[in-house]
């Protein structure tokens, strides 16, 4: 009896606790019966009702993905952005490589027209979506313009971006835990597919918290017929935490092309390169051979492939038929490239391949769908190489970029195609290209983005005297550069300028120019700054500054352009492309110097309005005498 007394009380005690929410309890309570009727943590009536055998409007029903915000993801597109990017220095960075600091949204604008079509892959790791992850929100249309600065990653007080507003936690329980996330990937993966090359390849890392949001939509942008893989990465060696299902010791990374491909190949690893352990007289040239058997079962009946090889004075019959014709084998057995030998009283007719072709190129094979390994704590050991405290603890294994990186589209060696990451943390792509550079003398070319997001005050990174992840990034591929050269000493000459260890850093910035500025609506600070700009040219704004904006936005060329500072009639003004553009960025221009221009014939001469201030008739004959001379001439 006593005890019957205690268990009610417990019960009593237990629901005293709890039972503080009855809505909450009432939620609790359908979702254990009706799993399917809520999506992002929210309940959906139709499907409550549908769930409850009531009847419902099928006429808008189709397949697709959607969630709270997407419509809003196509503004997001098609907002003109206000940035621009700005280079700390001209003179000391010659290097083709490219770190930009800043959103990512709003740099793959910035992006856009000059590299349009240009990039031969793109890898990314975003943030997961685990629940901790932190990231910008998508939902600032109507902000106050003071804060573009923060959400673009510029700056606050010290020229960090800030934690709060735009750049919160994205919890399970905020009822819009998916849509968040994939309202913040959507814009960035539309943007990204128009800067990849028709056959260019897009990698996407990510795990079994959003792979089935993203791969529906990447069908939707990148189109399901460029699907390329689901590849399965395990990346652990196994056991770890205990967990209430399975162990996970794997990851996906999604591959998407922007046009269909024909076809994708990868070096040889080194155990199938073992398995060209024979040897015959063309191994000088061609190494060593494995065998394939030359009989098959597998294909359709073919009278063609049913016929005798003589040797040694027998006849040879296929016990179904021949892989090969008749003509093709007689010429194979004659180079010397048939294996034929009798192994337990049946010949046996064999194939020779060669590790290299006839001009001594080796030969490459297919990417396997799933990658055994390399593991994260090879990441955590490339970091402790450069590092002695554990900076960035959540890096991806350079090994694994340089196995991307090493991929072959459509049989074409593009030896200096340019890649980007723009979700880039420590940079591991960064010192997966130039690893990969100076191994096989190629040119790639790489294009890092990364937020300056602090990092926390008691992460070992702020300790070693990191304030953000963008510090991280860059000290990284300073380090990995000294690395690389301090191995190669003695092996290979970085005096020739071919290899290039070296990268220039741009920061997302206001744009320098008033009318590119106008589409800031909304009043405030930034609305202040506009009305204190000389003409239209922002107070304080440098040359160089200035220059990259133009080229960015008025230019064909992208940021790698060879740029030289000239000087006429005391006025500076930049080649670009060894004169096929100029720009002059003085604040008055003589007809001096626009004779000089003529003479130079340029494509394309820019220069800023404010330059013919007080002389109108100049300009106007400067736009007639260019319209003569073919020359495009553009005012700012
Ligand atoms: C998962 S980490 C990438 C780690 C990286 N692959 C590595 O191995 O070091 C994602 C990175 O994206 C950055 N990030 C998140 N949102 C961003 C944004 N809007 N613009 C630029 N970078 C962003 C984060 O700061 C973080 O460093």
């Amino acid at each position: 009896m006593a005890k019957k007394k205690r268990s009610v009380k417990a019960k009593i005690r237990k629901v005293d606790g709890n039972s503080l929410n009855p809505q909450k309890e009432l939620a609790e309570f359908l979702k254990s019966q009706f799993p399917q009727v809520f999506a992002d943590g929210k309940i959906d009536g139709d499907k409550l009702k549908k769930a409850l055998g009531e009847e419902l409007d099928t006429n808008n029903e189709r397949y697709g993905l959607t969630w709270a915000g997407k419509n809003e993801c196509f503004r997001h597109i098609q907002e003109t952005t206000t940035a621009t990017l700005k280079i700390p220095d001209l003179k000391s960075q010659n290097s083709e490589n490219i770190f930009i600091e800043g959103d990512n949204l709003e740099v793959l604008k910035v992006l856009q027209k000059n590299y349009y079509g240009k990039i031969k892959m793109i890898y990314i790791d975003p943030p997961y979506n685990t629940g901790n992850d932190s990231f910008i929100y998508p939902d600032k249309f109507k902000e106050e313009k003071e804060d573009y600065e923060q959400r673009a990653g510029i700056k606050d007080a010290e020229g960090l971006l800030t934690k709060d507003g735009f750049w919160r936690k994205n919890s399970k329980d905020s009822g819009y835990f998916h849509s968040n996330w994939l309202s913040m990937m959507y814009p960035r993966l539309f943007l990204a597919k128009n800067l990849l090359k028709e056959n260019g390849l897009i990698f996407v890392s990510i795990d079994d918290n959003e792979i089935h949001n993203l791969r529906m939509i990447m069908n939707e942008i990148f189109g399901e017929h460029n699907f390329i893989e689901q590849i399965i990465w395990k990346n652990k060696y196994g056991a770890g935490a205990k967990t209430k299902g399975f162990i996970s010791i794997h990851e996906y990374i999604l591959c998407y092309s922007k046009q269909p491909i024909d076809n994708l190949d990868s070096p040889l690893g080194e155990s199938e390169i073992k398995k060209h352990n024979k040897k015959d007289s063309k191994f000088p040239i061609r190494g060593g051979y494995r065998t394939q058997p030359l009989e098959t079962k597998s294909l359709g009946d073919r009278a063609n492939l049913i016929y005798p090889i003589m040797y040694q004075g027998e006849e040879i019959w296929p016990d179904k038929q021949w892989v090969w014709s008749k003509e093709r084998m007689e010429q194979a057995i004659k180079n010397d490239e048939v294996e034929i030998i009798k192994y337990k009283g049946k010949w046996s007719v064999r194939s020779k391949q060669y590790l290299k072709d006839e001009n001594g190129v080796m030969r490459r094979g297919k990417p396997l769908s799933i990658f055994n390994g390399p593991y994260t704590q090879e990441a955590t050991m490339d970091m402790r190489a450069l590092f002695k405290e554990d900076v960035f603890p959540f890096s991806k294994p350079k090994d694994l970029l340089k196995q991307i990186l090493s991929y072959r589209i459509d049989n074409k060696d593009d030896k200096d195609e340019l890649v980007l990451d723009f979700f880039a943390g420590s940079c591991p792509l960064a010192q997966a290209v130039m690893e990969l550079n100076a191994e096989d003398r190629s040119k790639k070319k790489f294009i890092c983005v990364q937020l300056a997001e602090p990092c926390e005050e008691e992460s070992e990174a702020y300790k070693a005297g990191f304030k953000t992840i963008a510090e991280i990034g860059k000290e990284r591929i300073r380090r990995a550069a000294k690395k690389i050269k301090e191995e190669a000493k003695g092996k290979l000459n970085f005096d020739d300028g071919k290899l290039d260890l070296g990268f220039k850093v741009f920061r997302l910035e206001q744009s320098n120019f008033k009318q590119w500025r106008e589409n800031i609506k909304e009043p405030g600070e930034f609305k202040k700054n506009l009305l204190e700009m000389v003409d239209n040219v922002a107070k304080g704004a440098k040359p160089e500054d200035m220059l990259f904006e133009i080229i960015l936005k008025n230019s064909r060329f992208d940021l790698n352009v060879k740029i030289e500072k000239k000087n006429f009639d005391a006025i500076d003004y930049y080649n670009l492309a060894d004169g096929i553009e100029i720009i002059c960025l003085a604040d008055k221009i003589t007809k001096k110097l626009v004779e000089k221009i003529i003479q130079l014939k340029p494509e394309k001469f820019t220069c800023l309005d404010v330059a013919f201030k007080d002389n109108d008739q100049l300009k106007t004959n400067t736009a007639l005498q260019m319209e003569a001379e073919k020359i495009e001439f553009k005012v700012i």
